[in-house]
């Protein structure tokens, strides 16, 4: 089983703990976004992958009339109604959690409370979604236990509940979808307005490095909702000015982008021309993908990450720094940022049978670059989605 020993790990604390066996677990895996940047609320299209770390999530029944949680890394305890729960302000791990069992209370209501632990082993501030990892264990482990049946898009609508509701940040689908779509060598290819997913294969000579230059940036979550703000502000725009419908952003095209922004204001107008673009690069990325042509497709990372830094600014000089040093490191096909930005990782895509000399030479060009500051290198292997174990 992938990542045994964490799963040994939170059986033996969960006894210690609870004093009983769960009686279901679950995992869920983190994500890497491959092409197709803040394109999923705008109803767009992106490639991501399932990782293979990830989270469990062990859950048995209490007769408490409450709910406990443990985090298996830290030791400590929440407890919280089986009602009406409200985000905490410590611990706020938590709220990933309660939010996403709070989702799952409006399906099924709660009748009894339950005793949960989780583990995982997500590498944090990588930008792999340890948050929707943890959500989506909670939601298999929840509706395994109650048995409630519900679907991926449901599943993932409740995840994405939980980080608006109880953590606080406006993000779309991608990162649940990702989660629980993931198969192991496959690529999750996304349509985000008919949640379509398909797993599209990358063949064995390829894989993914997370390079992180442990970029500190505050107010993460303020600069993502801003930006969404301006992509809605700019679609509504276009709505009126296009003789066509236009729901969202990913209802207009480059062309129509040129021709149009000059009504708009400059930032929103730069804001809006990148998931425009990205769309159009993960149409055209399935194309090559299907043709075989990994050159290419490696190529649109490159003019993805251009097109944060440019248009887009949630990219960051750590960040930029990483993608330089990558275009001269031999097997490396592709790299930009991945997931929201403005800090995070950047995701190269390389050819498997140069991956760990990539790497070295990655991290060691950004050292002597920076002066001596680390990049850290984490290969990936694209995995298995969340799953009862
Ligand atoms: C974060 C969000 C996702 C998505 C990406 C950017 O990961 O959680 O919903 O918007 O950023 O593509």
């Amino acid at each position: 089983m992938l990542n045994q020993a964490v799963y040994d790990e939170l059986i033996a604390k969960f006894e210690a703990t609870y004093g009983k066996k769960p009686q279901v677990v679950s995992y869920a895996p983190g994500r890497i976004e491959v092409l197709g940047n803040h394109t999923d609320y705008n109803e767009g299209y992106v490639f991501s992958t399932a990782i293979n770390y990830g989270t469990f999530f062990a859950i048995v029944p209490n007769d408490l009339g409450v709910n406990r949680v443990t985090a298996g890394d830290l030791m400590h305890t929440v407890t919280f109604p089986l009602e009406g729960a409200k985000p905490v302000t410590e611990d706020t791990w938590a709220n990933y959690v309660i939010g996403t069992v709070a989702g799952l209370a409006k399906i099924k209501p709660q009748t009894a409370g339950f005793d949960g632990m989780f583990l995982g082993n997500v590498p944090m501030g990588f930008g792999l979604s340890s948050s929707a990892a943890l959500e989506m264990c909670t939601a298999k482990a929840v509706c395994g236990l109650y048995g409630i049946e519900a679907d991926n898009v449901t599943l993932a609508k409740v995840g994405q509940a939980a980080e608006h509701d109880y953590a606080g940040c406006s993000c779309g689908l991608l990162d649940q979808i990702s989660s629980l779509c993931g198969a192991y060598g496959k690529l999750v290819k996304t349509d985000f307005r008919t949640l379509k997913v398909e797993t599209v294969d990358m063949g064995p000579n390829v894989c993914f490095l997370m390079c992180n230059p442990h970029a500190k940036h505050a107010l993460v979550d303020g600069q993502y909702n801003s930006r969404r703000k301006a992509c809605e502000e700019a679609a509504a725009y276009f709505a009126k000015v296009l003789s066509h419908p236009v729901r969202a952003l990913r209802d207009v095209s480059m062309a129509e982008w040129e021709a149009y922004s000059n009504g708009l204001d400059e930032v929103v107008a730069k804001r809006a021309a990148h998931p425009i673009g990205e769309d159009e690069r993960v149409l055209k990325g399935a194309k090559l993908l299907a043709a075989g042509d990994l050159a290419a497709f490696g190529q649109l990372l490159f003019d993805s990450h251009e097109s944060s830094r440019v248009m887009f600014e949630n990219s960051c000089k750590e960040l930029d720094d990483v993608v330089e040093i990558t275009k001269s490191v031999p097997g490396v096909l592709g790299a930009r940022l991945s997931g929201g930005g403005f800090g995070g990782s950047v995701v190269v895509m390389v050819n498997a049978r140069d991956a760990e000399t990539a790497a070295q030479a990655i991290a060691s060009a950004y050292a002597k670059k920076t002066g001596g500051a680390p990049c850290e290198v984490s290969r990936i292997q694209p995995s298995q989605g969340a799953c009862l174990v």
